[in-house]
């Protein structure tokens, strides 16, 4: 694994950013996987900024999110296709068609995941899959267990990971979904390059299992140590608690 160290978010997220546009640029038709939570912010405030007018060719980008909570859809403020339609996809010329989502309101859950993999294979699979972390070692929704789902899946959440979430649900974890549909490990193993990102102290244990640990489901991110061209950015927070 490649380790980037940075003073903090915003260096990462400045650096990040230039990798991304510089894909981009180099490649217009990329294929990009996205996460959100707190930690992409950085990233898709520096994309915003940086893609004013028609600066950067986003016409021919294609995206793929790592996640969505079962029971919601884009017109929900809560959704994650809410807040990527916010941060990102609002701001930037990017087709409504190019980008990729899984519909937590279709009404047959595991018939959408396998259109969601569907999708991705027929992009031609992800360039660049960007990712958060939980303090768990989750990654999308894979959460720590005996066992992972290789492909997209209906994931349940465990409590501490609702707990994570519960500020888009008005503080209050008992309203965030029981259940979400996630990327699987494979899937996220497929793409071409990762990045994985992490801030903050409340990081640093799952940062050290993931690049230092034994490869264990009990922390998802360790399987990352599978792939052969995985850059972690960290913040000095994340790297030294
Ligand atoms: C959620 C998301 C993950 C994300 C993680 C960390 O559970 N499903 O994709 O990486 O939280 O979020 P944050 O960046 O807010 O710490």
């Amino acid at each position: 694994m490649n380790i980037q160290h940075f003073d903090d978010d915003a260096a990462l997220s400045a650096a990040l950013a230039t990798r991304v546009l510089e894909d981009i640029v180099a490649g217009p038709s990329l294929v990009l996987g996205l996460p959100t939570g707190r930690t992409p912010l950085g990233l898709y405030r520096e994309l915003r900024e940086r893609s004013g007018g028609d600066r950067v060719p986003w016409s021919q980008v294609r995206t793929f999110n790592l996640d969505e909570f079962a029971g919601l859809g884009a017109s929900d403020p809560q959704s994650y296709r809410a807040f990527m339609q916010a941060e990102l996809f609002d701001h930037v010329s990017i087709p409504p068609a190019h980008i990729g989502f899984l519909d937590g309101t279709a009404p047959n859950l595991e018939a959408e995941c396998r259109r969601y993999e569907r999708a991705i294979a027929a992009a031609g699979g992800i360039d660049l899959q960007i990712l958060g972390i939980g303090a768990s070692g989750h990654i999308g929704f894979n959460e720590p267990a005996e066992r992972l789902c290789a492909r997209t899946h209906v994931a349940e959440l465990e409590q501490a990971t609702r707990l994570a979430n519960a500020q888009r649900f008005g503080g209050d974890w008992r309203k965030v979904p029981e259940r979400a549909l996630s990327m699987g490990m494979a899937t996220i193993l497929s793409a071409r390059a990762i990045v994985l990102l992490a801030t903050g102290r409340e990081k640093t244990d799952a940062v050290r299992g993931t690049v230092e640990g034994m490869i264990t489901t009990q922390l998802p991110a360790s399987l990352l140590q599978l792939h052969s061209r995985v850059t972690v950015m960290v913040d000095r927070e994340a790297w030294s608690g």
